[in-house]
């Protein structure tokens, strides 16, 4: 049972809290100081990919606006910020030489970050490929994955006195399935075997770049997923467990036992066979994949219910699941239409913690989508929804340390209004507002509560 949202709580000290962001969704200056496209920039010029044609060419102007931004973090009395680097302002094709004028501009970030005493923790991927290494495979080329590598090393090699907290990849599923398979986010392919190149060669990536980071000292690395909190809907039928048993071997084993236990599980490569030889997988990947970690990013929103349907067509993000029918939410919903359940992220934690025990966690995105705007003053934002919301999972992370699971944070999605990837500006997940047409960011009441359980160290 989740605590009713009346009973104080408090979390253990040092628990860290923050919000995160990524670049392609906040940066905007698409085309500055020598940043080559992504494949986020093509996507979303592909007529009909992208809700209204929106792209992230201006977004939040952070790039610009950085240090208003930072400076308004420190009001909010955030004590850590998750933020992505673009890979094409590093490296403008991929590979090769490295642009400083890139590296500058989160040598800067970093720098009053921390002169803020605000903790810096970088993402090396979300999601904005250099369309360059797209053109040759993207993800379903091994060249990519040693690519990343090579990438990692050059930010680190820059920012690596200062930052301390390194997360390789985050939501690879989304790059590979959503990517690859279903195709609503770049590059847009749709073919499951890509789909599962496109993840194989990711965590190779991420097991490539660990070692280097490893070798170069790192010593808070980690890997930030989505796992799905994935029921039967009937507990009691053995088809619908055989589904979720599947749908978890997807999108969760997938990815945890290769890098927690150092080998994919039997069944989901069988499933991959269906589609693959698997001649992509080579001998030591797995190995190289398993190396330890010292943090696991869990980033969690919404449940899902799946049961046996036979005949139904199947999910396309999901290769192979026909007869698995994903069942609609009952009940509420945020702005994306995903339902609400706080207790579903303490089943989620309590599961990891026990299935892959020793590894801490962090939830390193959880949040709402609502399109909550100022009100008549002009002044102020009232996002009553957003707050219960958080309430509700911080409230359910709470349970979970008490059920003895290792959460060491606790990351907001997402500091301000941003791109919503495919649906545009149109999805408001920030806990502060901004008025596109200005750029005026206004903190919401979901802001001022989550300062408020910041410096209460709880609710
Ligand atoms: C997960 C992704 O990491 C982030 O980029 C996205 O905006 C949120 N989920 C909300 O969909």
């Amino acid at each position: 049972m989740t605590n009713p949202s009346t009973q104080s709580v408090t979390f253990p000290e040092g628990f860290l809290w923050g919000s995160a962001t990524a670049s392609y969704q906040i940066e905007g200056a698409a085309r500055e100081d020598g940043r080559g496209p992504s494949i986020w920039d093509t996507f979303s010029r592909t007529p009909g990919k992208v809700y209204a044609g929106h792209t992230g060419d201006v977004a939040c102007d952070h790039y610009h606006r950085w240090r208003d931004d930072v400076a308004m973090m420190a009001e909010l009395g955030l004590q850590a910020y998750r933020f992505s680097i673009a890979w094409p302002r590093i490296q403008p094709d991929g590979t090769g030489p490295v642009n400083p004028a890139g590296l500058d501009f989160y040598d800067r970030l970093v720098d009053e970050l921390r002169g803020k005493g605000i903790t810096p923790v970088v993402t090396l991927y979300h999601w904005d490929l250099p369309q360059t290494l797209e053109d040759r495979g993207g993800w379903t080329s091994r060249e990519t994955s040693e690519a990343f590598a090579e990438y990692a090393m050059a930010v680190h090699k820059r920012l690596g006195d200062r930052v301390e907290t390194w997360t390789t990849l985050n939501e690879p599923w989304c790059s590979a399935y959503l990517g690859y398979a279903s195709g609503v986010h770049a590059p847009g392919i749709q073919d499951p075997e890509s789909a599962f190149k496109a993840v194989h060669h990711l965590l190779l990536g991420h097991g490539l770049a660990t070692r280097a980071l490893r070798d170069a000292g790192v010593r808070k690395l980690g890997i930030t997923l989505n796992p799905a909190a994935v029921s039967p809907a009937d507990p009691d039928s053995e088809a619908d467990v055989a589904a979720a048993h599947l749908v978890d071997g997807l999108q969760n084993r997938i990815f945890f036992d290769p890098i927690l236990r150092g080998s994919y599980p039997d069944d989901v490569l069988a499933h991959i066979r269906r589609f693959s030889d698997l001649s992509w997988l080579r001998t030591g990947d797995e190995t190289l994949i398993g190396q330890p970690i010292d943090v696991l990013g869990i980033n969690y929103y919404s449940p899902s219910y799946v049961r046996s349907k036979p005949g139904i067509e199947g999910n396309p993000t999901a290769p192979g699941t026909e007869g698995i029918e994903f069942l609609p939410a009952a009940g509420p919903v945020t702005d994306m239409g995903w339902a609400i359940e706080p207790a579903a992220l303490t089943r989620l934690l309590e599961r990891i913690h026990r299935d892959y025990p020793g590894t801490p966690m962090m939830i390193t995105e959880n949040g709402a989508a609502y399109p909550t705007g100022p009100d008549e003053t002009g002044e102020r934002v009232p996002d009553a929804e957003r707050v219960a919301y958080l309430d509700g999972h911080l409230r359910a992370c709470h349970d979970a340390i008490a059920r003895g699971v290792d959460l060491r944070g606790y990351f907001v999605w997402s500091l301000m209004d941003n791109y919503e990837w495919a649906e545009g500006y149109r999805k408001r997940f920030g806990v502060v507002y901004v008025d596109y047409h200005t750029q005026r960011r206004i903190p919401k009441d979901s802001a001022r509560f989550y300062s408020e359980v910041i410096r209460n160290n709880g609710l």
